[in-house]
């Protein structure tokens, strides 16, 4: 247990105000009818940055997502570094953490980053929107759009999962979303983005892949004992149903001159926090990466991947919560991806860098301009001098599976 900060009345008042404010802001924007420049007794408010929507593919057929898993991050330069060598510790930091994303955000210029959960981490976090700020600071700066979901740590200081999530579906460029507006779910951080064919091919008006996040939970008693929580009936029957409806009406259906271009349901990828019990089978199993701690998960085996495979169009899952694990494997034809801890204040293995995974969709070439999604591929990089990259993996090609 850490006891190097301890929470501060003062600080516990600033988020509170800050969340009043930010509560105020979301109601009023609702009654607004969503204008840029909110006006409250002839004082104009900033509203948040937004980048260019809907997300979409390169002109050159590619979109890459950054994940990052497990932040842990606490308050900034105060906050030591855990499982680094004894020589690294005196200058480790969460500094350290914030300099690993730029780099990498840097040398792979992602087209979206995805953080899926202990992006902060109580008891180190004396105030949670203090640390959001920080822990997303290099995301905003960057002007990438970019998403988080929470992990079972993220609510520990002073904020709610709900009170979390709101806040970072309204910092600078987040695309994330407290929840779906016209369904009634559990958890905070269900939800669905579109991922559109590049501008000016076929597709161009259509999404081609999809991008589910979906809230694990934390750490509850049930039927008197200490678990981790679970995807619940609500969340999966909202999933079924996201997957399998038309788009908006915003998107026709495309006028095709390319045989067989228009996607009925396009690949999907799915992210969240806590792995499923069935990660365990993978101890027995050929993977790519490492396998070195038990997989932390609920006692309840909520029908997670049964309903995944039903769905058909969830081609790989990324997980985090087991910062040793950095594996990808594949359960009933679906790849479940760890993403291997990133955060220096997260618990992990001295010796054994730091990473963050690169997921890779390209498209396919048709006759006159880019169709749908062809191959989805992964790789990790270590934060070392040369940020090495590793494991890279085909996990889907339509050539190869339907
Ligand atoms: C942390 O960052 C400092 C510089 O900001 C660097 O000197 C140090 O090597 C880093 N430590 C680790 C473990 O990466
Ligand atoms: C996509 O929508 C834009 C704007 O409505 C339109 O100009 C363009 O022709 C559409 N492209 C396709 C391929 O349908």
């Amino acid at each position: 247990m850490d006891s190097d900060n301890k929470k501060t009345q003062k600080n516990w008042k600033n988020s509170l105000l800050y969340l009043t404010f930010i509560i105020t802001i979301v109601h009023l924007t609702r009654q607004t009818n969503f204008s840029r420049k909110l006006t409250i007794d002839t004082k104009t408010v900033r509203i948040k940055k937004t980048s260019d929507l809907p997300l979409r593919f390169r002109s050159d057929g590619t979109f890459k997502i950054l994940q990052v898993a497990d932040m842990h991050y606490g308050n900034g330069i105060l906050t030591r570094c855990k499982d680094v060598l004894a020589s690294e510790f005196e200058f480790c930091s969460d500094l350290n953490t914030t300099r690993f994303l730029k780099r990498i955000i840097h040398a792979e210029s992602p087209d979206f980053i995805a953080f899926t959960g202990d992006n902060i981490f109580e008891p180190s976090s004396s105030d949670a929107a203090e640390s959001l700020f920080q822990a997303f600071g290099p995301a905003m700066e960057s002007r990438l759009p970019w998403a988080a979901i929470l992990g079972n740590h993220d609510q520990e200081s002073n904020l709610n999962r709900e009170e979390l999530m709101s806040l970072i579906s309204l910092m600078d460029y987040s695309v994330s979303q407290v929840n779906p507006s016209d369904a009634k779910i559990d958890g905070f951080g269900n939800y669905n983005l579109r991922v559109y064919g590049a501008l000016g091919s076929m597709l161009a008006n259509s999404s081609v892949l999809n991008l589910f996040f979906l809230d694990s939970g934390e750490r509850i008693t049930y039927q008197g004992l200490r678990t981790y929580d679970w995807i619940k009936d609500s969340q999966l029957h909202w999933l079924r149903h996201v997957s399998h409806e038309p788009e908006g009406q915003e998107q026709d259906p495309p006028q095709s001159n390319d045989h067989d271009t228009t996607p009925i349901s396009p690949p999907a990828l799915a992210f969240f926090h806590i792995p499923i019990p069935e990660v365990r089978n993978l101890f027995y199993e050929k993977i790519v990466g490492q396998f070195q701690e038990g997989v932390a998960c609920s006692r309840v085996n909520s029908p997670v991947l049964p309903t995944l495979v039903s769905m058909g169009d969830v081609k790989a899952v990324f997980i985090g919560h087991d910062h040793k694990n950095d594996f990808c494997g594949k359960l009933d034809g679906i790849w479940f991806c760890y993403g291997g801890g990133f955060g220096y204040h997260a618990y992990g293995k001295t010796g054994w860098p730091r990473r963050a995974r690169i997921i890779l969709a390209e498209l396919e070439k048709g006759k006159n301009s880019w169709t749908q999604v062809q191959r989805i591929t992964t790789w990790k990089r270590l934060d070392d001098e040369k940020l090495s990259k590793i494991d890279e993996q085909i996990l889907w090609d339509r050539l190869f599976s339907g």
